[in-house]
């Protein structure tokens, strides 16, 4: 095969992911083993049982990447592995695997921040983006506004001073009884309902700077739903999750909205698992069009974690010539 051939490998969370992509930009296979099933009766991620579920999986998820991709070891340029921040047993499982592949193989090895895999994720649909570049960045551990103005080059706006915006949504669906992952269900349930129906807080909106603070929010919704139980009241749970939803999406979209305005950005990007929700890109892609900017989001599939957008950015990592050591080591923190 000819061709830069880059193994990804994705192990911080509950997803173990292996993909192969040819020279930066075509996916030829994107593995992605999920443990939701196993972490379900418990509502959400045990660490120490995803741990064991990667160390179980990556030999089985890596060989079918490698067979699917139409490639051997052999044909492999480097192994890039996502090295932080995450649960730090699970970041471990495929830190040590891509460092025993680079070894045995005398590949070139590249640790990449779970955070830029995400915004490359990017780069998969649109290889030839235009820098400057500011993205949202919006899963279950983050909510960021980074502006980028080249490969590599990356400069947090602003970010959220407690919890992240997928985590709220994981709360309040957690609340609602919906179960986890929380993200799609609050959207599906959102779909039957009306916004307008609860009046909730939107922290820091209006407030000069690109911070944003969900807590308020989440609480918001709990002590509605404790209050109604004392109560014996009756909630409507589809207005509820329409009006929670509406509360998120209008901060994130009014934030991305004026840092593309001050930033003077002509093209926004939106990353991390919370960007595959629909009702997020339609309000963020309008809000922006009004102003004569672009969008540019990624399929859902590379939304949520995946071993391709660590391809992808492990890929830029290695034209800059920015490899790890053989020391490279998991990162629970990991500043962007
Ligand atoms: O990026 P990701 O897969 O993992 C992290 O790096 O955190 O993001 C997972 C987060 C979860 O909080 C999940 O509830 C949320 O993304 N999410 C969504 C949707 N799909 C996933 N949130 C809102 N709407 C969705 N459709
Ligand atoms: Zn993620």
């Amino acid at each position: 095969a000819a061709g830069r051939f880059i193994l990804g490998l994705e192990t911080s969370c509950d997803e173990t992911s292996a993909a192969v992509l040819q020279d930066g930009r075509v996916i030829l296979s994107n593995v992605i083993s999920s443990q939701v099933p196993t972490h379900q009766r418990f509502g959400g991620v045990v660490p120490e049982i995803a741990s064991r579920k990667h160390m179980e999986n990556i030999t089985v998820v890596v060989d079918e990447a490698l067979r699917e991709a139409g490639v051997t070891w052999n044909d492999l340029t480097a192994v890039a592995v996502t090295a932080g921040p995450g649960l730090v047993g699970a970041l471990l499982v495929g830190v040590a695997y891509a460092k025993g592949v680079a070894l045995a193989r005398s590949l070139p090895l590249v640790g990449v921040h779970h955070i830029e895999g995400h915004i490359y994720a990017n780069f998969l649909s649109e290889p030839n983006l235009p820098f400057p570049l500011l993205c949202l960045v919006v899963s279950g551990g983050h909510t960021h506004l980074v502006e980028l103005s080249g490969h590599g080059q990356l400069r947090i706006l602003g970010a959220t001073r407690d919890d992240a915006a997928g985590e709220a949504y994981d709360k309040v669906a957690r609340a609602l009884g919906l179960g986890y992952p929380g993200g799609p269900l609050v959207e599906k349930l959102a779909r039957e309902g009306e916004a307008g129906a609860y009046p909730l807080p939107r922290a820091l909106q209006q407030e000069d700077g690109y911070d944003f603070s969900f807590s308020g929010l989440k609480s918001a919704v709990l002590n509605l739903l404790n209050r109604a139980k004392q109560k014996g009241e009756t909630i409507n749970r589809e207005n509820l999750a329409a009006s929670f939803q509406e509360a998120v999406v209008d901060v994130l979209v009014e934030k991305t909205r004026r840092a593309a305005r001050e930033r003077d950005a002509s093209t926004v990007l939106l990353a991390g698992g919370v960007a595959a929700n629909g009702y997020l890109r339609l309000r963020l892609a309008k809000a922006l069009a009004a102003e004569g900017r672009r969008l540019v989001v990624p399929p859902a599939i590379l939304c949520t974690d995946n071993a391709a957008m660590i391809a992808c950015a492990g890929y830029h990592r290695l034209m800059a010539g920015e490899t790890a050591a053989a020391d490279l080591n998991a990162l629970a923190d990991w500043p962007l």
